[in-house]
């Protein structure tokens, strides 16, 4: 078996990969970073998803002489220039307040007409060897932002993201139709052949 560490602590995010590289890679254990107390958060300080992702990556390969993995994401919309894009878990300034944040998006869009609206949610997923290689892939999805909340599913700015094609927001998708179409989703599917294939038996 070839251990491989996901960066995140969230086993819900665990479990998915590990679902994902069952198939392809059975080899590999996936084990997560809360099985190395000692390593502690690593600071998202990158002004870009892939600098924060392989920040993350390397830091922790380094640490555990174990190939690594993580993620960064964020949602970043057009009329707001791209923000709050790697902000996007403290746009409010209090880390990790979802409403907050989300209201804190709505505030500043209240004046955006419906036609100039469009934003992504966009999901970088790193790889990173004990021996200095390393990987990275991108997911995206397109949509819309409402004007309120709607659903009570998911997480984040999902209940005012409106993907392109839907008449519904990300937070009124079941679990499984998100990871299907979602920026993570994809990310984590287009990294998955690489991770076996770099992480041969
Ligand atoms: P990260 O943990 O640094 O990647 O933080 C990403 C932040 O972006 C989260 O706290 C959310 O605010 C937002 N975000 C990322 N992915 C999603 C999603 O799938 N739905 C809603 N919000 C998301």
């Amino acid at each position: 078996m070839t251990r491989l560490v996901l960066s995140s602590r969230n086993k819900g995010k665990l479990l998915e990969l590990q679902r994902m590289l069952a198939t392809i890679a059975p080899h590999i254990e996936l084990v997560s970073v809360a099985d190395f107390p000692e390593i502690g958060d690593v600071e998202e300080t990158g002004s870009t998803f892939e600098e924060n992702a392989l920040l993350k990556a390397e830091t922790i390969a380094m640490k555990t002489g174990l190939a690594a993995i993580a993620d960064d994401s964020g949602l970043c919309i057009d009329a707001l220039n791209g923000a709050p894009g790697v902000l996007s878990a403290r746009w409010s300034g209090e880390h990790g307040n979802d409403r907050a944040n989300l209201e804190k998006v709505l505030k500043e869009m209240e004046e955006v007409q419906p036609d100039k609206r469009q934003g992504k949610f966009v999901s970088v997923v790193a790889l990173a060897l004990p021996d200095g290689r390393t990987e990275i892939c991108r997911g995206e999805i397109h949509g819309d932002i409402r004007y309120s909340p709607v659903g009570d599913g998911g997480f984040g700015y999902d209940p005012i993201f409106q993907p392109d094609g839907y008449h519904v927001t990300m937070a009124e998708l079941s679990a499984d139709e998100k990871d299907r179409i979602s920026h993570r989703g994809r990310a984590m599917r287009a990294i998955t052949p690489v991770i076996a294939e770099l992480l041969s038996e």
